[in-house]
């Protein structure tokens, strides 16, 4: 291996299908993760997500295609073989066992001595700040605590690759937002390569390096959050992560690294960031998210300027929500944060306001599939 290649990815995926009779629930999947990645499977109930975490472990047989981890092809080999550990989606403790004997479940059949034993149990139970509720019984703890009481079982094996099936679902929204940091902390720690299924994509988007998005069976598409997010490759990305209006388009003249379309919904010509392999006289979708849009009361001019009329709005607080309905009859939503105190004399955007939205040529993001 020349001196400066990238090292080998940790698991690779090349061509997987998996079918249950005629149903294909996974099809075609190739990636490859990268030692001490977090790396999320996103998508929607019944995707896929879980069979593929299956096959890696190696509790289901792929139908076809390989999966190697660590270069070595796992088909064949069963899953007490493989140098991964799956968390399931409903992650069981053992009710009767105290905090520390669930943590030590794992490494029974370990070739270790009792004190090398405990003396990892100790490091786990540290690691997860879970020292001083070892002689609890799972119902004696939270549920973040039960959570990573399953993490610390987990890791105490010392997998390569841990798989984790929607671990944080059982928990309430301030509890998992504050165990998804704990998650990066630990992964960090401890440089375990970390699969991740979630289908709540704000998860997806704050835990991981890299997301793959499924969409029955298949993966759409594969990036870091920040890709995923501005350069969606589909119609169905772009929907499924955050929000987004997403209106039909003709190509009317292509320029270099802008292009001018033709939005029907918007009554007017778009300016976008051009794509590759677009022809003049094309049917596009135009997608623009609700951030990217200015709302002002004040007449705007230039391009992607237009005029509509509010017709709904919902204040959060910190920031708005905006349905405009515009001449053609479309309704495109804008969000915007409330960043300044409305003064004296200086009106908010209200209901049946005449209003002009605008966004700049980089936020129209052109799909072709
Ligand atoms: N053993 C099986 N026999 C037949 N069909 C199955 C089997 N296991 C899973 N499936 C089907 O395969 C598809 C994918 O299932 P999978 O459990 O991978 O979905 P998922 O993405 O994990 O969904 P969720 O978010 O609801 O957990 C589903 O349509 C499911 O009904
Ligand atoms: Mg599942």
């Amino acid at each position: 291996m020349p001196k400066d290649a990238a090292p080998p990815p940790l698991i690779r995926v090349e061509n997987v299908s998996k079918s249950f009779g005629t149903f294909q629930a996974v099809k075609n999947v190739s990636l490859t993760i990268d030692k001490g990645e977090i790396f999320a499977l996103l998508g929607g109930s019944g995707c896929g997500k879980t069979t593929l975490l299956r096959m890696l472990a190696g509790f289901e047989e792929t139908t076809g295609g390989k999966i190697f981890i660590d270069g070595q092809d796992m088909t064949g080999v069963p899953p007490w073989e493989r140098p991964v550990h799956m968390m399931f989606q409903s992650y069981a403790l053992f009710p009767h066992m105290t905090v520390e004997k669930n943590v030590g479940y794992g490494l029974k059949h370990e070739p270790m001595t009792a004190a090398q034993r405990q003396d990892r149990v100790r490091e786990m139970l540290d690691l997860v700040q879970l020292t001083p509720f070892a002689t609890r019984k799972p119902h004696q703890i939270s549920g973040g605590q039960r959570q990573r009481v399953a993490l610390a079982r987990a890791l105490a094996r010392q997998p390569k690759l841990l798989l984790l099936d929607e671990p944080l679902a059982a928990l309430d929204k301030k509890l998992r937002e504050h165990t998804q940091f704990e998650l990066m902390s630990i992964q960090e720690r401890t440089g375990v390569t970390f699969i991740v299924v979630t289908h709540d994509q704000e998860e997806a988007m704050t835990l991981a390096d890299r997301i793959a998005v499924m969409d029955r069976g298949e993966v759409k598409q594969i990036g870091p959050p920040g890709d995923v997010y501005e350069f969606p490759n589909s119609r169905f990305v772009a929907g499924f992560i955050g929000s987004i209006t997403a209106l039909e388009a003709v190509v009317e003249a292509i320029d270099g690294v802008r292009t001018r379309l033709a939005v029907p919904a918007l009554g007017g010509p778009v300016q976008a960031r051009s794509v590759a392999g677009l022809s003049v006289g094309q049917t596009v979708t135009v997608a623009i998210r609700p951030e990217k849009l200015a709302i002002s009361r004040a007449p705007q001019t230039g391009d992607n300027v237009f005029e509509g009329e509010v017709k709904d709005l919902a204040y959060f607080g910190k920031d708005s929500l905006y349905r405009i309905t515009m001449p053609s009859g479309a309704l495109i939503s804008v969000h915007a944060v409330n960043a300044r105190r409305s003064a004296e004399g200086e009106r908010v955007v209200d209901w049946y306001d005449k209003v002009w939205l605008s966004f700049d040529p980089t936020s129209a993001i052109i799909l072709t599939a």
